[in-house]
C-alpha cells in the first residue's frame, strides 16, 4: 500500500539506519568467529555500550579466566559503535588490540608499524580496545611503556574512552603500564570497573 504524504519516512533517516547497519556488520566482519554470537551481556555493560548519561566513557572488565570478558568486550562495543553513529550522525574509528599484540607493535624494533603514526592513531581513535591488558609474560620496556604513556595521556586529558579487559583491577597492572598509565586508567574507569562472576566456560559443564 503507497504511503500517504505525512507518512513518507525521513530519508535522513534511511541513511543514517543503513549506514548504522553497514558499520555495525563490517564491524562483525572483522570480529573473531567466536565472539560474533549474540550473548546476554551483563547490564551495566550494556548501559556504557549504549551510552546512557549516567555511565562512565570508559569501561574496564575484569574477572577470572574464561568468565566471558572478551565476548562481552566485543558485543559491547560493537553495541557502542551503532549507538554512537545514532548520536552523532558520524562514523567513529574503533581501534581493537590484543594487548600482546599492541606491546610488540610498539617496540622500537617493531617493523611492520610505524611507532608515531600508530602512536597518533591510538590517541585520535574514537574508542580503543585493549584485550587482556595484564597478560603479557613479560613486562613492556621502558620505551614501550612511553608509548601506552603517551597513547593514554592523549585520551585521559581529552576524555576520550577506552575499553579494557583484564583479569586483574586498575590498581594492579602498574608492572605492566607503568605507574602513570595506571593511574590515569583508574581515574578513566571510576564507576566503570566491571566484575564479571562465574565459571571458566571453556570448561565443560559450566553454566552458560
Ligand atoms: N554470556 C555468555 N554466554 C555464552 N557463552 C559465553 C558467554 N560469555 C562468554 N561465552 C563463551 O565462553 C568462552 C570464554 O569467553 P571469553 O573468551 O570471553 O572469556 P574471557 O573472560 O575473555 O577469558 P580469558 O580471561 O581467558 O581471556 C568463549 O567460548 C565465549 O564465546
Ligand atoms: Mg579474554
Amino acid at each position: 500500500m503507497p504511503f500517504s504524504s505525512d507518512e513518507q519516512p525521513d530519508p535522513r533517516e534511511s541513511v543514517l539506519r543503513e549506514r548504522r547497519e553497514d558499520a555495525v556488520n563490517g564491524y562483525l566482519g572483522r570480529t573473531p568467529a567466536i565472539y560474533r554470537s549474540t550473548i546476554q551481556i551483563h547490564t551495566a555493560a550494556q548501559r556504557w555500550a549504549d551510552q546512557k548519561a549516567d555511565t562512565p566513557p570508559s569501561l574496564f572488565l575484569t574477572g577470572s579466566i574464561g568468565v566471558g570478558k572478551t565476548h562481552t568486550a566485543w558485543q559491547a562495543s560493537r553495541i557502542w559503535l551503532g549507538a554512537r553513529i545514532e548520536k552523532t550522525g558520524r562514523m567513529p574509528s574503533i581501534e581493537t588490540w590484543r594487548s600482546t599484540a599492541l606491546f610488540d607493535a610498539l617496540r622500537p624494533d617493531n617493523r611492520d608499524y610505524d611507532a608515531k603514526s600508530l602512536t597518533r592513531t591510538l590517541q585520535r581513535a574514537d574508542l580503543l580496545y585493549v584485550d587482556d591488558l595484564a597478560a603479557a609474560r613479560v613486562s613492556p620496556t621502558g620505551w614501550t611503556q612511553e608509548r601506552l604513556y603517551e597513547i593514554f595521556d592523549e585520551r585521559y586529558i581529552n576524555r576520550r574512552p577506552v575499553l579494557i579487559t583484564c583479569d586483574v583491577l586498575p590498581n594492579q597492572i602498574s608492572h605492566i603500564v607503568g605507574d602513570r598509565v595506571a593511574s590515569r586508567l583508574g581515574e578513566m574507569c571510576r564507576g566503570g570497573v566491571l566484575l564479571l562472576e562465574g565459571a571458566d566456560r571453556r570448561k565443560a559443564g559450566a553454566a552458560a
